[in-house]
């Protein structure tokens, strides 16, 4: 028997409302399995706390990271920044046996035949620019002009890059260069905490936070890498989309505020595959 492959992002459980929401999750077969994309919280300890208590829950969970495990805040003992603040959440993943962007692919064998599942970590470059703008720099002045400036510019450090922009270069090469061993038949659930494609930002109700979202350079991974499912998160608008025949996977709990006043009950985590196990009940 194979457990599901469920998925979940935008855990945020520095508020303690959200806790209970991540206290009361249960995997429906000791066999599922569990996809984390990103923003878990926003404290070093935290993060390792709730991640430990998923492990502990189901069969395997695989890990990527989004803006607020990346965050240094003044008040975490953690103090590291940028590039070793990711390194350092990787080791600690891999003692509590955690799959990060940086291990071996695991493969899901669901009764469709083996999925490889891909986390990816790839940040953004402001290529996503804002309405009415040509250049990075434009897009920027606009966001402060307006407003909506994300907090990453004040607390997600790029250490040791010169900027966001350089990091998330160097990750889209990393993260290109593992998605191409896998072989022209290899069937993959690819998971970011960004999406990989612009659309699903296009019902953000401040548009120009887009450019806090992804990056150009991803627009084509859904197809070329053979994505059964893209999962992500960030936007906080839980939903299901296609684009170019790809099923997209929104699977954000977001802060109390917003769940709380969603019209449906919310669905966390969200069934992304069905093991066999759920298909003989
Ligand atoms: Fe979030
Ligand atoms: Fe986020």
């Amino acid at each position: 028997m194979t457990g599901s492959l469920f998925a979940v992002s935008d855990l945020h459980t520095s508020h303690a409302a959200n806790w209970r929401v991540v206290d009361d999750l249960r995997p429906e077969s000791s066999d599922d399995w569990l996809v984390v994309a990103g923003d878990v919280s926003d404290t070093f300890g935290d993060i390792e706390r709730v991640l430990r208590l998923l492990r502990q829950r189901y069969a395997k969970v695989i890990w990527t990271p989004g803006n607020h495990e990346l965050w240094t805040l003044q008040q975490d003992p953690v103090q590291l920044r940028g590039e070793a603040r990711y390194h350092a959440l990787v080791r600690m993943c891999q003692d509590n046996d955690v799959i990060t962007p940086e291990d071996e692919f695991a493969v899901w064998l669901g009764p469709t035949g083996p999925m490889t599942i891909v986390p990816l970590f790839q940040l953004y470059d402001h290529s996503w620019l804002a309405p009415g703008t040509k250049t990075k720099k434009e897009s920027v002045e606009y966001a402060y002009r307006m407003g909506v400036v994300c907090t990453d510019e004040m607390i997600l450090h790029p250490d040791p890059y010169p900027d966001r922009e350089s990091w998330c270069a160097a990750r889209v090469k990393e993260s290109e260069r593992r998605l191409s061993t896998l072989g022209p038949d290899v069937k993959t659930v690819v998971v970011s905490h960004w999406p990989l494609v612009r659309q699903p930002t296009e019902t953000l109700r401040h548009p120009e936070f887009a450019q806090w979202c992804g990056t150009t350079r991803t627009a084509d991974w859904h197809t070329r890498f053979r994505a059964e499912v893209a999962v992500y998160g960030h936007l906080h608008i839980p939903r299901t989309t296609h684009y170019d025949g790809v099923r997209f996977e929104e699977v954000s709990l977001g802060y109390p505020r917003e769940w709380s006043k969603r019209a449906k009950p919310r669905v966390v985590p969200k069934k992304v595959l069905a093991g066999s196990s759920a298909a003989s009940r």
